[in-house]
């Protein structure tokens, strides 16, 4: 079956973009376009923009772009069809399907069978829980004892699967699925029998069951728990790998967590199915589980979609703890952060959610969630006390975690901290930490030289950093270092909306220079005015920008001159320069002085007030532009000395370079406050 065509042109013209994106991320608007920190990327500064007006998105940081539907396939994992359906089903369209000749069999590719195939046998067993007496008196009521109520049991899709050896199967054929689909989707194994022939029987049986959904809420696979207590059988068992069920990509519980995750901003990690059902009982819905196995990449971007934070939840167990240590790291390099929370011993989050009740069990989460190496390294610390050898363990274990940190400012910080845990000098844990970064190193450029590896270009967001409208000038704009106006976007979709009046200005460096210009401007047409007795804008200007060089050389080449004339005691004006200087800085210079008068007039037409007098313009215009050429100035700083952070491997280099950093981000913070910028952290 497939959707016919008017299904779809119906679910085309009530497309949103706005709408369906906004359902995953927050967006803010700038100008024409709407702008979150991007979904498909781990990014603190938005970079990620949404035209309604051309019903497309683009993140400037990852690429990813395209309409409704695309960003749904994309969010979602889903397929073309699929994502329609989805679309459909949020715009309320009625869905026509065409009917081809062999209904169920034909015109699916495989995944869209074997999702069909699985909402079916979820449903058996929904229905089985709910209305057949094995189903009531068995499996209900085991829920019932564990405190599930109806719609919890809902909520999750709880079923039960009868103690048969075909109830499934029999159930299935009945409605036409064949066997092949079914043993592709999981639910029923073959077996030979005597005669060579194929024998199934259902996989599932006298069992709970617990769903596992996608993203989107479909049934992917099963998981089930026996009744009767039974030595030879497993506890839980588990649809095996499918088509549609890849183990490692797929988190327990997160179609039922994904908007709580975004909006707490933090995700629990429990061990499993009654521990996510449990915490949902409680109140706390943001959580998911790994289901038995340790957390595996996939799993953790998935998770990164919605939030930059994990907390880790330990049953009390404390051999088991240290083991389990090992898979945060992953997390933590994975860019997120990581806080954990351990139970008390011989607790779960299920059982113990269920001795406290949810206001308790709440506060519980609250009150115990510590930062994770700071709880890894007192951990070990207590350990290691006496014993020098164990000592020298817990540097070790310590820092490599700190080492898996991507981003290097979290990573002095934690040395700092660490250092005081473990009263060990700073200097070691430094040391420990560059072997590391050099091992790390030496990998890396075997991996190069054996051909395959990119080193990450780290882009900065095109985020429109800017407080005012589009109505103000484009200096507010930042743009990647190698970013391209139009070049890869479709025509008329730029970052902050139109800015026809502005100087055109795509590149920092244009900026800069465009500031230079204005430097410039006011020192020649207005620098001899006075702002207080003997004090003249010039000396002001001067004194503000000393240590600032022009990166244009015409530029400085006009500076230079007016301080070297300055110092032998002669005020240059832009007469001298159109007199004497070379035949670009007289063009130039000729051009700057024909600005002279529009200063009141873009004063006026620019914030719409009455005039005042000329010389406080003045004052205002020439302090904007030293302030604007300090912001650029230190914002090229900051972009030179992230580039040597990138490139350097020696930890005391790197750390000389994140103070030089954090003092750029600091005057930049500062700089950004005078101008009405808001700038990131
Ligand atoms: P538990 O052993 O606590 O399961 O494991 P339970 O159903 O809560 O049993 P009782 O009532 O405490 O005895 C906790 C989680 O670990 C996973 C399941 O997801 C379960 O929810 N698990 C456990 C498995 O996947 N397989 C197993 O064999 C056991
Ligand atoms: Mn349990």
């Amino acid at each position: 079956m497939k959707l016919s065509q008017d299904t779809i042109s119906e679910i085309q013209s009530k497309l949103e973009i706005e709408e369906v994106v906004s359902d995953f991320v927050s967006l803010k608007r700038k100008g024409q376009n709407l702008w979150a920190c991007c979904p498909f990327h781990h990014e603190k500064s938005p970079s990620f923009s949404v035209s309604p007006a051309k019903g497309i998105f683009k993140c400037f940081g990852c690429g990813k772009a395209g309409d409704s539907i695309t960003f749904i396939m994309e969010i979602e994992g889903l397929g073309y069809v699929e994502a329609l359906r989805h679309l459909a089903q949020k715009y309320g369209v009625e869905i026509e399907e065409e009917e081809t000749t062999d209904a169920r069999q034909e015109a699916f590719n495989e995944k869209e069978s074997l999702f069909i195939v699985l909402n079916f046998a979820a449903r058996y067993f929904q229905n089985l829980l709910r209305n057949s007496p094995e189903g009531k008196s068995i499996g209900l009521s085991y829920f019932r004892q564990r405190g599930f109520n109806e719609q919890i049991i809902e909520k999750f899709g709880l079923g039960y699967s009868l103690d048969e050896w075909d109830g499934l199967l029999k159930a299935a054929r009945a409605e036409g699925y064949t066997e092949e689909m079914l043993e592709k989707a999981g639910l029923i194994i073959r077996k030979e029998d005597k005669n060579g022939g194929d024998r199934f029987y259902d996989r599932f049986r006298g069992r709970v069951i617990f769903p596992i959904h996608n993203l989107t809420g479909k049934p992917i696979a099963f998981g089930a728990r026996i009744l009767k207590p039974d030595k030879k059988q497993p506890k839980y068992l588990n649809s095996p790998e499918t088509a549609v069920y890849h183990k490692s990509d797929v988190l327990y519980g997160i179609s039922q967590a994904k908007q709580a995750i975004r909006s707490q901003e933090n995700c629990y990690l429990v061990e499993g199915y009654t521990d996510v059902i449990s915490l949902h009982l409680s109140g706390v819905q943001n959580v998911v589980a790994s289901s038995g196995t340790s957390l595996t990449e996939g799993q953790i971007n998935l998770i990164g979609r919605y939030a930059n934070q994990i907390t880790v939840l330990f049953d009390g167990d404390p051999a088991g703890l240290k083991a389990s240590l090992r898979g945060i790291d992953m997390i933590l390099a994975g860019g997120l952060h990581v806080k954990v929370v351990v139970f008390p011993e011989g607790e779960d989050p299920d059982s113990y959610s269920q001795k406290l009740g949810s206001t308790a069990f709440q506060a519980f989460l609250q009150e115990n969630a510590q930062d994770f190496l700071t709880f890894k390294a007192a951990l070990f610390a207590k350990e290691a006390a006496n014993d020098p050898i164990k000592r020298a363990d817990t540097v070790k274990e310590v820092v490599a975690s700190i080492a898996k940190i991507p981003d290097p400012i979290e990573r002095a910080v934690y040395i700092k901290e660490c250092s005081r845990l473990l009263d060990i000098e700073e200097e070691l844990l430094l040391k420990e930490l560059n072997k590391l970064h050099r091992k790390k190193l030496e990998q890396e450029s075997r991996k190069a030289s054996r051909g395959g590896y990119s080193s990450s270009s780290q882009t900065q967001a095109p985020a429109p950093s800017s407080a005012e409208g589009p109505g103000d000038d484009s200096y507010y704009y930042e743009f990647p270092p190698d970013f391209q106006p139009d070049a890869d976007q479709p025509p008329g979709f730029s970052p902050g909306g139109t800015r026809s009046a502005a100087p055109a200005a795509t590149t920092m460096e244009e900026v800069v220079a465009l500031q230079e210009r204005e430097s410039i401007r006011l020192l020649l047409n207005y620098g001899i005015n006075k702002i207080e007795e003997e004090y003249h804008l010039y000396d002001y200007l001067l004194q503000e920008i000393e240590d600032i060089e022009f990166q244009t050389p015409v530029y400085q080449e006009i500076l230079s001159t007016f301080k070297e004339k300055l110092a032998e005691g002669q005020v240059v004006d832009a007469q001298y320069y159109i007199r004497e200087g070379s035949p670009e800085v007289k063009k130039l210079v000729a051009g700057l002085t024909v600005e002279k008068y529009d200063l009141s007039k873009v004063w006026k037409d620019r914030h719409n007030i009455h005039i005042p007098r000329e010389e406080e313009l003045l004052e205002k215009a020439v302090f904007q532009n030293v302030v604007r050429l300090k912001f650029r100035t230190v914002q090229r700083l900051i972009r030179q000395n992230m580039e040597r952070l990138r490139t350097a491997a020696e930890e005391p280099e790197i750390l000389e370079l994140m103070q030089i950093h954090a003092s750029l981000k600091s005057s930049e913070v500062e700089l950004a406050k005078y101008l009405g910028i808001v700038v990131t952290k």
